[in-house]
């Protein structure tokens, strides 16, 4: 028996195929969501066709905010739950999940016996968002892998006062006019994004440990700055874009 889980990120779709058996993925995928989201999804499954001969899945289950346009038998699952799932795969004893994707951002805590008691998730505003390290990374005209390592060689601390994306993107052109150092913006950047969660999490009653996930657990120095406002050790699992994917994949099975 092999499922498949799919997650349509408003940024990213990912694919895991998973061998509940084994408890093992027997393939993984990632491609930009595409204007046309099923277009993503009907590529990586051509991809995993290519590469494991496999097209047919005991069970399916899609998620993520586009996880209503795949009409098929597959099961319809909240993000919630996957991302839940994938964590406590790698990670069993984790307590409080933070994803942050390219749109929103949701912290969820577990109870001993693995299961959600709790969730926040913050959609109205990009600021705790993968959305502001992507103006980022185009405002200082690098890449997204880029800019966690541009970050860690920052020595200055800079503020960024705005609350809003938008103001502060004018922030972060006044900042380069200024010849600021592009370390120090990232930086600032990440530290941003961090007390954004910070305020998030204190809504609820979480308790280590914590495992950080989603396409912005990637960036390295935003995982050291969150780390060290929460001041708690975050782990990041395995390619943690996929995680709410391989959640899917695992509860398929279910
Ligand atoms: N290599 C990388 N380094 C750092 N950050 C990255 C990298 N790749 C992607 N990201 C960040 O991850 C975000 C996308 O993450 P993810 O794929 O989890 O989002 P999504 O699931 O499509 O979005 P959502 O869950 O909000 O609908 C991007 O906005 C970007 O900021
Ligand atoms: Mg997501």
């Amino acid at each position: 028996m092999i499922t498949l889980g799919i997650d349509i990120g408003s940024r990213n779709t990912k694919i895991v195929i998973f061998d509940p058996q084994k408890r093992s993925l027997v393939f993984s995928g990632c491609v930009a969501t595409e204007v046309n989201p099923l277009r993503s999804v009907e590529n990586l499954l051509v991809r995993a066709e290519d590469q494991t001969g496999l097209k047919d899945f005991a069970a399916a289950a899609c998620t993520g905010y586009g996880r209503k346009l795949w009409k098929t038998k597959a099961r319809v699952l909240s993000e919630i739950s996957c991302h839940a799932a994938g964590v406590l795969y790698y990670q069993p004893e984790a307590k409080t999940i933070i994803d942050i994707g390219g749109q929103d951002s949701k912290i969820i805590t577990v109870s001993g016996e693995g299961k959600v008691s709790d969730f926040v998730m913050n959609d109205k505003c990009a600021a705790g968002t993968g959305r502001f390290l992507e103006m980022t990374a185009l405002r200082l005209d690098c890449s997204l892998d880029e800019l966690s390592s541009l970050a860690a060689a920052s020595s200055l601390v800079l503020d960024i006062s705005s609350t809003c994306v938008v103001f502060a993107e004018s922030e972060i052109v006044g900042m380069v006019a200024d010849n600021s150092a592009p370390a120090d913006i990232a930086r600032a950047v990440h530290n941003s994004i961090a007390e954004r969660i910070l305020t998030q999490i204190s809504a609820l009653e979480y308790q280590p440990p914590v495992v950080f996930t989603g396409g912005v657990a990637l960036n390295a120095d935003l995982v050291g700055c969150l780390s060290r406002q929460l001041d708690t050790p975050i782990s990041v699992p395995p390619s943690p874009e996929l995680t709410g994917a391989l959640g899917a994949a695992i509860l398929a099975a279910q």
